[in-house]
């Protein structure tokens, strides 16, 4: 369980990180806006025990129960917008490795879900703010089903999700988890400033065991079926369709085919 920070103590730093702590929020990347004194180049993280209006991809409402790791980090940033989505890949691979420690065997599934034997252990949803073609502030939030028991989620999910403390038979402490997470996000968010994206891109697909796969792809304006074939550097998925043309899919909701 983690302790909210009271009200007059100074934020934790983990990783770097100034660490807010709060009991509910809405949603963790909302609390962002919120804050005054945005203008800071701190690398801030706020972490909820529960949120009221969890947000996840394509407007849907993310369920936060209590035991879940809920958080958020934002970052000051002078690069393109196309950065966003290469913090959100790294994010992902330090979720995966993290993950991976504590002996549980996730994957990545485009564009940034993580799954254990098809089940959703995480999501990442990020957001950022452009000015003038310069993305001034990402942000990046993170739901782990961490201590949750599965058969609390409503009973729409149950068959769908599953969580940490399920998969090892015991609870984790989560404040170890975030710890873990940030740094080795932090490590990743440098071999990224130092130009090395392809090698952590391809560190992503390593741990994307549905690339070779035949998927579905449901995005805003299609539903197509075929083979996952790359990730490009952009971040955007490229699919060869049944008739042999390939097709770049930039944003969507990625099915995994069990019929064929
Ligand atoms: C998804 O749909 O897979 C993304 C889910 C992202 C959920 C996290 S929980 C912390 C942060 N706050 C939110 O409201 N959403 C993200």
């Amino acid at each position: 369980m983690i302790d909210c920070n009271p009200q007059d103590e100074l934020p934790k730093i983990l990783s770097d990180y100034q660490v807010y702590f709060f009991d509910e929020v809405s949603s963790t990347n909302d609390v962002f806006n919120e804050i005054a004194e945005m203008d800071t180049d701190a690398k801030i993280c706020v972490v909820a025990r529960t949120q009221s209006c969890g947000r996840g991809r394509r407007r849907s409402h993310w369920v936060s129960l209590n035991g879940g790791l809920w958080f958020s980090i934002s970052l000051r940033s002078q690069n393109p917008p196309s950065d966003a989505v290469k913090l959100t890949f790294i994010m992902g691979t330090a979720v995966v490795e993290a993950v991976h420690e504590i002996g549980i065997r996730a994957v990545l599934k485009w564009p940034n879900d993580i799954l254990v034997d098809g089940k959703k252990l995480c999501g990442i949803l990020s957001t950022g703010k452009v000015s003038r073609g310069v993305m001034e502030r990402v942000i990046i939030g993170v739901g782990l089903n961490a201590n949750i028991d599965p058969a609390s989620f409503p009973s729409h999910l149950r068959g769908s999700v599953t969580s940490i403390s399920y998969l090892c038979g015991h609870e984790v402490d989560l404040l170890l988890v975030l710890e873990d997470i940030l740094n080795k996000f932090e490590v990743r968010r440098q071999s990224l400033q130092s130009g090395h994206w392809l090698k952590l891109l391809q560190e992503w697909k390593h741990h994307a065991s549905f690339l070779g796969s035949r998927i579905g792809v449901v995005s805003s304006k299609a539903s197509i079926v075929g083979e996952a074939w790359d990730i490009e550097v952009d971040g955007s998925l490229l699919m060869k369709l049944d008739d042999g043309t390939t097709r770049k899919i930039v944003e969507g909701s990625l099915r995994l085919c069990i019929d064929n």
